[in-house]
């Protein structure tokens, strides 16, 4: 365990941090000496795999929005310094049919299409504004993750999830302009084909066309993640950062 006190360390606050690209940014956070407070469905992890306390885990259903209310209230009684360095919206879901099978326009129920919206779109700006006072007393930065699917078709991502991410896109953008004068920068990633358990079979066909031939690593996200919410980019708000080896070229 660190020994550093949490009034001493930045703080991140981390949706979706119990597997893939947010597991490997909370590694990547808490090895620079940062406080994480993740957030997930599940409970805290006995076996936690990095240095956290139960104190530093909020189970929340960001899909439950009377929950995510719940969750920011909880979140700010758990500051304590009443600052937050950085937010980072990551978690997601992207439901998919019968085998894997994509569901697209035609397809979707729309119960559940708002169900999508309301997971990967509603409660990243939930957050955002229910912890705006502690992100701008930290002239803090927030990183939403989109993906390459929110700007083009996907034989595997429904179409839930691709608007999800297109309006989550243009979300940062709007989100940059109104933070933007309280020194919070906003800015996305949009990740390609990364190796967890969200991708489907069949990939590595896709894989096949890739410039660079390989999927990429959650470490190599979480790194460009940290990379923005560092004083290395301070001058980079209302940007989509493309990780994806070359798939949109
Ligand atoms: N992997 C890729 O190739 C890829 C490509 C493009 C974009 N992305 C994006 O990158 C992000 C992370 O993807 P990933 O592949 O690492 O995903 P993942 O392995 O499926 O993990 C998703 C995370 O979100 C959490 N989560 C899901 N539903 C939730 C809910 N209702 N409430 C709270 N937490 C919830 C999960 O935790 P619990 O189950 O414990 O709730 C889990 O920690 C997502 O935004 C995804 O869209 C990934």
């Amino acid at each position: 365990m660190t020994t550093t006190p949490n009034h001493e360390r930045k703080t991140l606050i981390l949706t979706g941090a119990s597997r893939g690209i947010g597991h490997a940014t909370v590694k990547r956070f808490s090895s620079a000496g940062w406080r994480v407070i993740t957030c997930s469905r599940q409970p805290f992890p006995e076996d936690c795999p990095w240095e956290a306390g139960p104190e530093d885990h909020i189970q929340v259903d960001l899909g439950d929005p009377d929950n995510v209310r719940e969750a920011i209230a909880d979140m700010r009684t758990r500051l304590d310094r009443g600052r937050i360095e950085a937010l980072v919206n990551n978690a997601a879901i992207s439901p998919k049919g019968e085998d894997g099978a994509r569901l697209g326009t035609i397809d979707m129920n729309t119960d559940d299409w708002k169900k999508v919206f309301q997971v990967n779109f509603f409660a990243p700006i939930m957050l955002a504004r229910g912890l705006i006072d502690e992100l701008k007393e930290a002239r803090g930065s927030v990183v939403n993750v989109t993906s390459i699917v929110g700007s083009r078709v996907h034989p595997f991502a429904g179409a839930a999830y691709a608007t999800s991410k297109a309006a989550l896109a243009a979300l940062t953008r709007e989100m940059a302009a109104d933070f933007g004068p309280m020194g919070v920068r906003v800015n996305a990633i949009a990740p390609g084909e990364i190796d967890t358990a969200i991708l489907s079979p069949g990939t590595e066909k896709i894989v096949e066309k890739i410039p660079l031939r390989r999927l990429g690593a959650p470490e190599e996200v979480a790194k460009t993640i940290y990379f923005l919410c560092s004083e290395q980019a301070s001058y980079v708000t209302g940007s989509e950062i493309m990780i994806n080896g070359g798939q949109h070229v």
